[in-house]
């Protein structure tokens, strides 16, 4: 699917609501960059870079990063080349000035209207989600001890890579990072429905049903 208009589609919800899984799929049917401020940072902090060693304490803790340095990290990402026909955004905005700060570039970069979508589920289905979800250290692809194990433990289906635990998924910094979310995040459902273009989408269902939903969203968007 080829997208018309330039366009940012925005996934929120919380920890463990399934952005990335769902993200590198709709990213790759709209043929759009998934751009994940989680997985950006991850980078920065394995690289060991000066941004990787401030960041690396805060995400540790299940804090969120200051929007100065997230909205400058966004804004580099999206001049690159391949941001020019839209993006994906996955765990970004996530408070009210990085959403103000990226209507600010949006309206600067020539995007049409964002398409929004909050993937709502609740609470006791995320802990499961979250300690149990293993990521593949080559390629970034997500599994589930529970739910989406590989075929063989420990070991990435699509290249073979060491499937890892993120660090901040023990269930006492999920606790943080849920609260950061109900605090900082959860607000921006209301700053977009009053902007008219919030989606919510059941994550409770299976992946490939929201999936299905998500789908629908990008084509009635996409005209
Ligand atoms: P980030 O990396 O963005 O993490 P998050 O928002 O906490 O979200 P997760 O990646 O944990 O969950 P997800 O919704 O992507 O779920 P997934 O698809 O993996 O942020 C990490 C940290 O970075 C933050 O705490 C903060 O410190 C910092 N940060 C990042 N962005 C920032 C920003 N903008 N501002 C400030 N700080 C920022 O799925 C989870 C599991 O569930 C997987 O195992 C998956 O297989 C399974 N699953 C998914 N969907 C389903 C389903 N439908 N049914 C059953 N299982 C499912």
């Amino acid at each position: 699917m080829t997208m018309a208009i330039k366009r940012a589609y925005i996934f929120l919800g919380p920890p463990g609501a399934g952005k990335g899984t769902q993200a590198k799929r709709i990213a790759k049917l709209c043929g759009v960059p998934h751009l994940s401020t989680g997985d950006m940072m991850r980078d920065a902090v394995a690289r060991g870079t000066d941004l990787g060693k401030i960041v690396g304490p805060i995400m540790q803790r299940g804090e969120l990063v200051s929007d100065d340095l997230v909205m400058k990290m966004v804004d580099q990402r999206l001049a690159q080349p391949d941001c020019s026909r839209g993006c994906l955004f996955d765990g970004f905005p996530r408070t009210l000035p990085q959403a103000e700060g990226l209507d600010a570039i949006l309206q600067r970069l020539g995007f049409g209207k964002p398409v929004v979508v909050d993937l709502a589920v609740s609470d006791d289905k995320l802990l499961r989600r979250l300690t149990g979800r293993r990521t593949c250290s080559v390629g970034g692809e997500i599994y589930n001890v529970y739910d989406l194990p590989p075929k063989v433990a420990g070991i990435c289906d699509h290249d073979g890579g060491k499937l890892v635990q993120r660090a901040d998924d023990t269930a006492e910094i999920v606790g943080q990072r849920l609260a950061a979310y109900e605090k900082a995040t959860k607000p921006l459902t209301e700053y977009y429905r009053s902007q008219g273009v919030l989606h919510v989408v059941d994550a409770s269902l299976s992946m490939d049903e929201v999936s299905r939903a998500l789908g629908e969203i990008v084509k009635r968007a996409e005209g």
